[in-house]
């Protein structure tokens, strides 16, 4: 009832467990067991060690964090990840150019079942949102080159812009949208909260915007969309969904709920779904776009 599919890949629900949550080991993936799919925490070619501290502030409405892209470095990280049990495992990258996203997915792609390319961190210089809009087409070619379907994770800006160049370099689906561009004052000490100063906003707050972003996207392209951003609970799912979403992630939504989130949120879709009648949730994709 719950099954999907994005090209060859077989999940058994649509739910995700997003980029940079419990991700870093290989315990902390195998835990999370009703997700459809695992993806890792962004790696690059270098250890990196991330920001200073403060790093993530609760700002009441949603989360801020600003963590810099720490990773062990790719040869590190698939130590890690062989020999992982998990149904699905999404292996994320970043890079700062075609070549070392090429080779980023080489390496990573005996490990893994497809790739997602970061292209939205909202505050890495030259990674992320900084990577130029006019050579991400290249950067998709090079990753392809690694024989798995490729993702492309972008953020609400210039959205429709960048997936144009993703669908020309052969992106295999998009995900959309990332945390967002935002900033956190410490009055008492009139200062930037996070080191980093500038962080991702996240949380149920930008729901809307990820779901209007998910449906511009269903609207102009031919691909399957992966939403992400503010889910916690079902019927969220169920309005990705209907926006035009094949599978959504879940990211900050742990904060909120806890690890069990997938658990829940798979029984309470099997209900909504028997409930309106639906023998499967693929019946529901797209369903708002036909309004
Ligand atoms: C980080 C934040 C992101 O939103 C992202 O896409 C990648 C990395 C970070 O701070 O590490």
């Amino acid at each position: 009832m719950l099954e999907i599919s994005i090209k060859n890949i077989k999940m058994k629900n649509p739910l995700m467990l997003a980029s940079g949550i419990l991700d870093l080991t290989k315990s902390s993936m195998e835990r999370i067991k009703d997700a459809g799919a695992i993806v890792t925490k962004s790696i690059g070619i270098h250890a990196r060690k991330g920001y200073e501290n403060p790093t993530f502030f609760d700002a009441g409405v949603g989360i801020l964090n600003a963590m810099g892209l720490p990773n062990p470095g790719i040869d590190e990280y698939i130590k890690e990840i062989d020999g992982i049990k998990v149904d699905v495992l999404i292996g994320s990258i970043f890079g700062e150019d075609d070549k070392e996203f090429g080779y980023l997915a080489k390496k990573i792609a005996p490990y893994i079942n497809a790739i997602e390319m970061n292209m939205s961190c909202p505050h890495a210089k030259k990674f992320g949102m900084e990577y130029p809009t006019n050579e991400i087409d290249n950067a998709v070619k090079e990753a392809k080159k690694s024989k798995k379907p490729v993702f492309v994770k972008l953020g609400m800006e210039n959205l429709i812009e960048r997936a144009e160049k993703a669908v020309d370099g052969g992106a295999d689906a998009i995900v959309a949208i990332n945390t967002i561009k935002a900033m956190a004052i410490d009055i008492d000490v009139a200062m930037p909260v996070l080191s980093n100063k500038i962080g991702g906003y996240s949380g149920k707050a930008i729901k809307p915007i990820g779901v209007r972003c998910v449906y511009e996207l269903a609207s102009n392209f031919d691909l399957p969309i992966i939403g992400v951003g503010g889910i916690t609970n079902a019927r969220d799912v169920i309005e990705y969904m209907m926006a035009g979403a094949t599978a959504v992630q879940i990211g900050t939504g742990i904060y909120y709920e806890g690890e069990g989130i997938f658990t829940k949120i798979k029984d309470e879709l099997k209900k909504w779904l028997n409930k309106n009648g639906y023998d499967s949730i693929k019946d529901i994709i797209g369903l708002a776009l036909k309004k």
